[in-house]
């Protein structure tokens, strides 16, 4: 299966698409943790992004489509991918339908998660972050179960950079002009299926099966 989650900054889409990875063994493609993981790594890419993820801004999207473009040659992908907060601009979309054509794949479906923007600033200052394995937290929905540890590995949480209320206003905006026209492109090929990014993490992972078609 070929998914994209799609969805605003704080949708969601991390903590669905580790669900489904688990579930269906089928790889996160995350270009956000991608970018975050050169920084951490102090490569020159890493470098270039900081400046516009500090920003709230998208990274330019050359950046991007080679980064996924690296990945989803892998032998990992081969039978499938989740990509999450990939594609967020018109030429990142048909970048990846250039790709997907170049290897005679096509994407299956595509998960807009709903979440309205009042609610993004509040549940984005909750959220903490494993800089080792990615996992997600939230201090109040899901806290970890020894405070400021990960539950996987112990290490030390940390908040991220960009949760600050006015880089989030930033990064909301850059969703509203660059990334949610997209949702039209999907619409009209018939992959667009919407799910209720307000309910528990629970009740939003049993409506992505079910716009999967996989509920049991
Ligand atoms: P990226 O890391 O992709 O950030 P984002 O899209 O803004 O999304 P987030 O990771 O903030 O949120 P999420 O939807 O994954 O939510 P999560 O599951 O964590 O990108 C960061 C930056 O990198 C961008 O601003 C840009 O600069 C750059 N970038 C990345 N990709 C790019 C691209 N393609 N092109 C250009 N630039 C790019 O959940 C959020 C919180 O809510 C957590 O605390 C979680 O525990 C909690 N939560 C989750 N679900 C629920 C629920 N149902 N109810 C209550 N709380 C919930």
């Amino acid at each position: 299966m070929r998914l994209i989650l799609f969805g605003p900054p704080g949708a969601g889409k991390g903590t669905q698409a580790k669900r489904l990875e688990e579930e269906l063994g089928t790889p996160q493609l995350s270009t956000g943790d991608m970018l975050r993981a050169a920084r951490r790594g102090g490569t020159e890419l890493g470098k270039k992004a900081a400046a516009y993820m500090d920003a709230g801004k998208l990274v330019p999207d050359e950046v991007v489509v080679g980064l996924i473009e690296e990945r989803i040659q892998k032998p990992e992908c081969e039978k499938g991918f989740l990509l999450d907060g990939f594609p967020r601009t018109l030429p990142q979309a048909e970048a990846l339908d250039a790709m997907l054509e170049r290897r005679g794949q096509r994407i299956d479906h595509v998960i807009s998660i709903e979440v309205p923007d009042e609610d993004i600033v509040h549940r984005l200052s909750q959220r903490r972050s494993c800089p080792s394995c990615g996992t997600v937290y939230h201090l109040e929905h899901m806290p970890p179960k020894e405070p400021g540890r990960c539950d996987k590995d112990g290490t030390e949480l940390v908040q991220r950079e960009d949760d600050k209320p006015e880089t989030i206003k930033k990064r909301l905006e850059a969703f509203h002009a660059q990334t949610a026209p997209l949702k039209e492109l999907y619409r009209e090929r018939g992959l667009l299926k919407s799910v209720d990014g307000t309910k528990p993490p629970d009740g939003v992972h049993q409506e992505i099966r079910e716009a999967l078609g996989i509920a049991g």
